[in-house]
């Protein structure tokens, strides 16, 4: 949508309220649950009646389109500041440090504040900002401080924690319930690691994550009837969404996507190097060897895109970052990066480029302002903040999504339209509303 369709869309929805004053609304509240690595399709090839009695109930996107790089941590944040990766930072799983040669695995990294308070303001300390209660249970990003900050109720997973614990996960369901019935919190994120995990052991098309997408969705019924017996459905909207797909590793192609056996490669000219992670891969040649590396490896695969920073395609947003190094790569679908051995033990991967159907992933919506029974065409999920925004009635940061790209998936007059856009959309609506004054006289 263009921006002066924009602006109209934002003006129309607030023209009604400028004669007659803010509509004095109780406070909604919402809780925004991620499944890990929920591939779009999972509940094809699974009996999923929980999920679907929700999708008839509310609100179902076709599929929801990722940010790049489709990996944890990065699309976790992008949910919660609506900023693609390039414009939030939290670029990869792990911390790393360049000069120190520091690398940290995601379980440390999560309790790295510097890592993730790097310029952005996620929704949690937002919403705090502007008189609310806020809870993350296990959500990435949601147990350092920003700018000082911590979010009101938080919950950290202990280092060997077990993601698939069904009764753990009805207990931390309970522990929300109480957040928001006994301490009067608004937005609760809440994080579960599956069926990540068992689709990396055992492969998406395995029998096992169909299991676990059971288990998904008996949780999703066990969430819905707690909303019902804590008296929340009329309050409380549920957006059930997560961070990437999932794709079989072709893990015996003849063709494996190995640096120690690229001709005329040698680590003995890279600075720094963060490989063995799925399809990326980021490296800093030694001083002055930039160009030969490059020339080396342009070409060394055809299974293997690498690109100096400044070239990497735009259309994924993700390298105008100063954390990303000079040189840069991603592979094709189903094959990963093999650096110094080649080792991979998982069966199924992302971390792909964010048009493989395979990393798409789902959105599912549901809750007092959420129309009945819709099915919405796929979207990007830096959308997803200005919605949040929208139903807690905050005024969100600068983001790159846009307000107007979910709202029809609102009831008309459902939730608070208050919040405010960017400047321009401000200016356009000061002169919208003197105009109205005059047309009144
Ligand atoms: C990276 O490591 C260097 C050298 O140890 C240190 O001076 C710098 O502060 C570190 N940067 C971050 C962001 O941790
Ligand atoms: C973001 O982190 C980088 C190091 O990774 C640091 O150099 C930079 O100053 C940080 N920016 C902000 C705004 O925190
Ligand atoms: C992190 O989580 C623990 C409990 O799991 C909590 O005690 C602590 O206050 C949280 N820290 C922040 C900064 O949110
Ligand atoms: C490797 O380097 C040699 C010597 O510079 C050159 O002749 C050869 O073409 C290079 N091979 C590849 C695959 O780049
Ligand atoms: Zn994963």
């Amino acid at each position: 949508m263009g921006r002066p369709a924009v602006l109209l869309t934002v003006a129309l929805a607030i023209l009604p309220t400028c004669g007659t004053g803010a509509p004095v609304q109780r406070q909604r509240k919402l809780l925004l649950v991620s499944f890990d690595g929920f591939r779009w399709n999972y509940d094809q090839d699974v009996d999923t009646p929980h999920l679907d009695t929700m999708a008839r109930e509310g609100v179902k996107a076709r599929y929801m389109t990722p940010a790049f790089v489709t990996m944890t941590s990065p699309c976790h944040f992008t949910l919660v500041t609506g900023k693609y990766v390039e414009n939030h930072g939290v670029v990869h799983n792990m911390f790393y440090n360049t000069t120190s040669k520091v690398r940290l695995p995601y379980h440390a990294t999560l309790g790295i504040q510097r890592w993730w308070d790097n310029g952005s303001v996620p929704i949690w300390i937002t919403a705090q900002r502007q008189g609310l209660k806020t809870g993350s249970f296990f959500y990435p990003g949601g147990n350092v401080t920003y700018q000082g900050e911590a979010v009101t109720m938080s919950r950290k997973e202990g280092i060997l924690h077990n993601y698939k614990d069904e009764k753990e996960w009805r207990e931390n369901v309970d522990t929300v319930m109480k957040w928001f019935t006994e301490e009067g919190v608004a937005l609760v994120t809440l994080y579960f690691g599956e069926p990540d995990s068992t689709g990396h052991r055992y492969g998406p098309e395995s029998q096992e994550r169909k299991d676990m997408v059971k288990q998904v969705d008996r949780t999703v019924g066990y969430l819905r009837d707690s909303i019902r017996h804590h008296q929340l459905t009329d309050s409380l909207d549920l957006i059930v969404t997560s961070d990437h797909g999932m794709t079989t590793v072709h893990k015996k192609a003849s063709d494996l996507v190995e640096f120690h056996r690229f001709p005329n490669f040698t680590f003995q000219d890279i600075e720094f190097e963060l490989l063995d992670y799925g399809p990326n891969g980021m490296l800093i040649p030694k001083e002055g060897k930039l160009e030969k590396v490059y020339a080396v490896l342009k070409d060394a695969h055809p299974r293997l895109h690498v690109y100096k920073k400044e070239d990497f395609p735009q259309s994924l947003h993700y390298a105008a970052h100063p954390r990303i190094t000079s040189l840069l790569m991603y592979s094709d679908l189903g094959y990963v990066i093999h650096g110094r051995v080649s080792v991979q033990f998982n069966n199924g991967e992302h971390g792909f480029d964010n048009r493989d159907m395979d990393m798409k992933t789902i959105f599912r919506a549901v809750g007092p302002s959420f129309k009945a029974g819709l099915e919405v065409e796929p979207f990007e999920s830096v959308h997803v903040y200005e919605l949040m925004c929208q139903l807690l009635g905050i005024v969100p940061e600068p983001n790159d999504g846009h307000p107007a790209t979910l709202r029809p998936m609102l009831r008309s007059g459902s939730a608070p339209r208050l919040g405010r856009g960017p400047p321009l959309t401000m200016a356009f609506l000061g002169i919208l509303m003197v105009l109205v004054k005059f047309t009144k006289h």
